[in-house]
C-alpha cells in the first residue's frame, strides 16, 4: 500500500458496531466488565482506549513498525525512553544542534540524576567515537534538527553507536513519515512530537514512541500506564483525522520551503539560509540519499540586529509569532527567546545558534503570498533603516 493510502486506510476500518466510516472518539474513562477480569480488552482509559489503540496503530503502519504508544506531549513521549533507559552512572550523546526542549529536560531532569550528557559534533565521526563508552546508553539524533535544520547521517551513526552496545532514537518530528523512515537506516526508536506535521492544525499537544523490537519497546509502552502521561481520545481522534492528509500538507509545506529558500538567499539582508534543499547546505548530500524530500521548514539569519528581528517576526502578515511548527497556518520563531530560550546565552554561542536566526514554518497557504509577506518584512527594516540615516543626518 501506497503511503497515501496508508495515511488513509491503514487501521482505519469502519468501525464494526455501527459501520460508521470514521470510527467516533470513545470518551470514556472506563469499561463494562463481564465478570471481574472478564472484559473485551479494555478495562481503563489510562491503560488502553479504542481511539489511541487505533492511532498508536496508524502511526506504526506509518513508520513501517509494530509498536507505538503515544503519550500527552512530545516532551512525555521523550520522558518515557530517558526514564526506561536511563540509570544513575549511564551516558547520553546528543548532538550540537537538539531542541531546547530535549536540552533541558536532559539537563536539569537526568543530569542531577548522575546520568552524563555528552553534546557533541555528531556528524564528526572521530568525535562519536571518542564519545562512545561502554557506559553509553542511547545515541540521539535529531534530524533535521531544529532550529538550523542541519542532518546528521542516521545510518552512519546507527552503525557506530551499535558497535558500542547503544541504542539510537531518532527525533523524526521535522522530516515526519512522509519525508524519513529512520528505522530502516538503523534507529531502535523513533519518537514524535506528534504536536507538529503529524496532528498538522495547531490544535493539539501529543507525541510518541515508536520501536521494530517488542523487548525494547516493553518498558517504555510500562511506563505510559505506570506514570500516565497518556493524550485525551479527542486529541487522538484529532490527530487521526489531520493524518489522512499526511502527504497532502507534507508535499505543499515543501514546496513552500524550497520558495522561501531560494527567494531568501538572494536577499542582502539575508546572511544565511538553512534549508537541506540547497546545494550549499552542508547536509545537502545526506538529505538526499536519508530523505525523500528536504521538509518543510527553513531559517535564516538575519544582517541585522535583534531589535530588527524583533520587529521582523512581530509584524508579519501571514506568519504568525508564535512557538511551535507544523501546522497549515505559517509561523514565525525567534528561536534564541523562544524555543531556545532554555539553553544559556554562552551555550548557544558555543552551538552557533545566533541571536538573529529567525526560524519559519510555512504553512499551507499560498508560496508567492508567503514569500512577499518575508520581502515585504526586510523591505520595511531597509526603509526603516534609511529613514534612521536620515534622522541622523539633519539632527547631525
Ligand atoms: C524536534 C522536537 N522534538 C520534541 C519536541 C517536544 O514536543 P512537544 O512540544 O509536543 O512536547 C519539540 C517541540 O517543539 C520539537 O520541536
Amino acid at each position: 500500500m501506497d503511503f497515501a493510502t496508508r495515511t488513509i486506510h491503514a487501521a482505519q476500518d469502519a468501525e464494526a458496531g455501527t459501520g460508521a466510516l470514521i470510527a467516533p472518539v470513545f470518551q470514556t474513562s472506563t469499561y463494562e466488565q463481564q465478570a471481574p477480569g472478564d472484559h473485551r480488552g479494555f478495562d481503563y482509559s489510562r491503560t488502553n482506549n479504542p481511539t489511541r489503540a487505533r492511532l498508536e496503530a496508524v502511526l506504526a503502519e506509518l513508520e513501517g513498525v509494530k509498536h507505538a504508544a503515544v503519550y500527552a506531549s512530545g516532551l512525555a513521549a521523550e520522558n518515557a525512553i530517558f526514564q526506561a533507559y536511563l540509570r544513575p552512572g549511564d551516558e547520553v550523546v546528543i548532538p550540537l544542534d537538539t531542541y531546547g526542549g530535549t536540552y533541558r529536560i536532559l539537563n536539569r531532569v537526568f543530569k542531577p540524576m548522575d546520568c552524563e550528557i555528552r553534546q557533541i559534533d555528531i556528524s564528526d565521526e572521530a568525535a562519536l567515537e571518542s564519545a562512545l563508552t561502554h557506559k553509553t546508553r542511547l545515541v540521539w539524533i535529531e534530524s533535521p534538527t531544529n532550529p538550523r535544520l542541519l542532518i546528521y547521517d542516521i545510518k552512519a551513526i546507527s552503525r557506530l553507536a551499535h558497535d558500542r552496545g547503544a541504542l539510537v532514537v531518532v527525533d523524526n518530528t521535522f522530516a515526519s513519515p512522509y519525508f524519513q523512515r529512520p528505522f530502516e537506516l538503523g534507529a531502535d526508536i523513533v519518537v514524535h512530537s506528534v504536536t507538529k506535521y503529524l496532528a498538522g492544525h495547531s490544535d493539539l499537544i501529543q507525541g510518541a514512541v515508536l520501536a521494530k523490537d517488542a523487548a525494547i519497546f516493553e518498558p517504555v509502552k510500562f511506563l505510559q500506564n505506570a506514570t500516565g502521561a497518556v493524550p485525551s481520545p479527542f486529541d487522538c481522534w484529532l490527530t487521526l483525522r489531520g493524518l489522512q492528509t499526511l502527504e497532502l500538507r507534507m508535499q505543499r509545506h515543501a514546496e513552500n520551503a524550497a520558495a522561501i529558500a531560494d527567494a531568501l538567499r538572494e536577499h542582502r539582508l539575508v546572511r544565511r539560509v538553512y534549508f537541506p534543499g540547497l546545494r550549499e547546505h552542508s547536509g545537502h548530500e545526506i538529505a538526499r540519499r536519508q530523505m525523500s524530500g528536504f521538509g518543510g521548514m527553513v531559517s535564516f539569519e538575519l544582517e541585522g540586529t535583534v531589535d530588527e528581528v524583533t520587529s521582523f517576526v512581530s509584524s508579519r502578515r501571514y506568519f504568525t509569532l508564535g512557538e511551535s511548527l507544523g501546522g497549515v497556518k505559517a509561523l514565525v520563531c525567534h528561536p534564541a527567546r523562544m524555543t531556545h530560550a532554555s539553553i544559556p546565552a554562552e551555550e548557544r554561542a558555543k552551538l552557533g545558534l545566533s541571536d538573529t536566526l529567525i526560524r519559519l514554518s510555512p504553512g499551507c497557504e499560498n508560496a508567492k503570498d508567503l514569500v512577499e509577506d518575508l520581502t515585504e518584512g526586510l523591505e520595511q527594516i531597509e526603509k526603516a533603516r534609511s529613514e534612521r540615516q536620515v534622522a541622523a543626518a539633519v539632527a547631525g
